[in-house]
C-alpha cells in the first residue's frame, strides 16, 4: 500500500466540521437537531452582489484571472482599508485569496520552517493551530484569561516569545471568544512587539464589522505605523456580506511579503475565481448601511444566549465584544452524569451528549485550545438559539 506524507500526519479535519457533519447525521436519521456549530452567517448574500456575480459572468468575465487579483477589486480592496482600517495600502501591498482560510495558509507556508514557533493567543480558532503543523512549525499558545474578557495581555505575549518565534497571529473579534482587542490594547502588544523585531505578525480581522456595545475597531498597523513593515492585515467578505460560499479573502501587508504569499498561492490555486472577485466588488462598493442592522441583530441573540447561560448552574458566560460566538465556561458540569448515564469528563463528552441526548450541536473547547468551554454560535435565529437554550438548561439540570 503507497503511503502518505509525514505532513498529512500532523493535521486532522477540525471538529467544527465534524461536529457539523454528526448533526446532518442525526438529522438525517429523523431527530429535530439545532446546530449552533458551524461559524456561518444565516442571512444571506445581498441580492445586488449576486447581480453583480450574474452580470460578470455573462460579459465573459470568465478566463483565468490575475495571479494577485483583478486591478478593480485591488482598487477596491485599498479604499476599503483606507475606510475601515485606516491606513494606506497600494495595490502591491495587497493580495485577493480563496477565503480568508486561504491567506492565513499563504503567510504561514512563507515565514514557518520546522521548528518555527508561531504564537497562536488561546482560545483560538482551530485553523491556525492547522495550518502552523501543516508546515512543519510549532504552535505555542498564549493564553487569555476568561476573568480578562480573553484579551491577550502584555505579559502573556512576552512570555510566548522565544528566540525561535517566527509569527505572531491576532485575531479581533476572536473566534470563539467574541472578544475583541480595542486601540489601547493594540498598542499595549505593540510595544512587547517593538522589542522582537523577527516576529510577523498576522492581524486576522475577518470578523472586524461585527462589534456590539458601540465598541470601536482598531487594526494594529494603525495604531502602531512604525510596525506596518511587518503586520499582515487579513479581512474579507465571508463574514461581514454572509458570503462564505464565494470563497474571497484579502490581505494586505509589505509589497516582499505579498509578493510571497502571491508565490505560495501560484502554487496551490492560481488566482482566485473571476466571478467571485466581480461579486466582492460589488460587496465592498455598494451600500454598507445594512450592516448596522446585522450587527444589531448579532447582539441581540448574543445577550439573549449570554442572559440564558449564566442562569444555568454550572455554566460561567463572558459576554463578547463582536463576532457571533459565546464561549461559555462549563467546569460545573465536569465530573457529573448525564439522564443517559454519561460520565462528563471533558468539553468534548459535554458536546457529544449534548448532541445526542438534547439533540443540540455545539463544538468543545479543546478544539480551540481552552477546556472547559463550548462554543456557541450565534449566526441562528432566536426563536432557534431560545429553543437550544431551553435544551441546554434542561440537560444541565438532569446532571446527577
Ligand atoms: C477567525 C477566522 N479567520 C478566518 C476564517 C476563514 O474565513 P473564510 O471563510 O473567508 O476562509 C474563519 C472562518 O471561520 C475564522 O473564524
Amino acid at each position: 500500500m503507497p503511503s502518505y506524507s509525514a505532513r498529512l500526519g500532523r493535521t486532522e479535519l477540525a471538529a467544527t466540521f465534524a461536529m457539523a457533519a454528526r448533526a446532518r447525521a442525526l438529522r438525517a436519521a429523523g431527530h429535530e437537531v439545532i446546530s449552533l456549530a458551524l461559524g456561518e452567517p444565516d442571512f444571506p448574500t445581498p441580492d445586488h452582489v449576486i447581480a453583480a456575480a450574474h452580470t460578470a459572468a455573462l460579459r465573459g468575465e470568465t478566463k483565468y484571472p490575475p495571479l494577485s487579483g483583478t486591478e478593480a477589486l485591488k482598487a477596491a480592496i485599498c479604499a476599503k482599508y483606507l475606510r475601515d482600517q485606516k491606513f494606506t495600502v497600494s495595490p502591491a501591498e495587497v493580495l485577493v485569496t480563496n477565503g480568508g482560510k486561504q491567506g492565513i495558509f499563504n503567510v504561514v507556508m512563507s515565514v514557518i520552517d520546522a521548528g518555527d514557533e508561531v504564537v497562536i493567543p488561546a482560545p483560538a480558532w482551530s485553523g491556525y493551530e492547522q495550518t502552523v503543523r501543516f508546515a512543519g512549525g510549532v504552535p505555542v499558545f498564549a493564553p487569555c484569561r476568561q476573568a480578562e474578557g480573553f484579551v491577550l495581555q502584555q505579559a502573556a505575549l512576552e512570555a510566548a516569545i522565544t528566540p525561535r518565534t517566527r509569527l505572531l497571529i491576532l485575531n479581533s473579534p476572536n473566534n470563539p471568544s467574541g472578544a475583541a482587542c480595542d486601540a489601547a490594547g493594540l498598542a499595549a502588544l505593540a510595544e512587547v512587539l517593538r522589542r522582537h523585531p523577527q516576529i510577523w505578525v498576522l492581524s486576522d480581522d475577518i470578523y472586524e464589522h461585527l462589534l456590539f456595545d458601540d465598541f470601536r475597531y482598531a487594526a494594529l498597523a494603525a495604531v502602531a505605523p512604525d510596525l506596518a513593515d511587518r503586520i499582515i492585515t487579513l479581512t474579507g467578505v465571508s463574514k461581514t456580506y454572509a458570503m462564505t460560499g464565494w470563497r474571497i479573502g484579502f490581505l494586505a501587508g509589505p509589497a516582499a511579503m505579498i509578493k510571497a504569499c502571491t508565490v505560495v498561492q501560484a502554487t496551490a490555486t492560481s488566482g482566485v475565481s473571476s466571478i467571485g472577485q466581480a461579486a466582492a466588488l460589488a460587496a465592498l462598493t455598494g451600500p454598507q448601511d445594512f450592516l448596522a442592522g446585522r450587527a444589531a441583530a448579532y447582539q441581540a441573540r448574543r445577550d439573549l444566549v449570554v442572559d440564558r447561560l449564566n442562569a444555568i448552574p454550572g455554566v460561567v458566560c463572558h459576554r463578547p465584544n463582536g463576532a457571533f460566538y459565546v464561549f461559555p465556561e462549563i467546569s460545573g458540569c465536569i465530573g457529573r452524569r448525564t439522564a443517559a448515564g454519561r460520565v462528563l469528563e471533558s468539553d468534548t463528552d459535554f458536546a457529544e451528549a449534548l448532541l445526542e441526548e438534547a439533540h443540540v450541536a455545539v463544538v468543545q473547547g479543546s478544539a480551540f485550545a481552552m477546556s472547559p468551554h463550548v462554543r456557541i454560535s450565534t449566526a441562528t435565529g432566536e426563536a432557534a438559539l431560545e429553543r437550544a437554550c431551553g435544551r441546554i438548561a434542561a440537560f444541565c439540570a438532569a446532571l446527577r
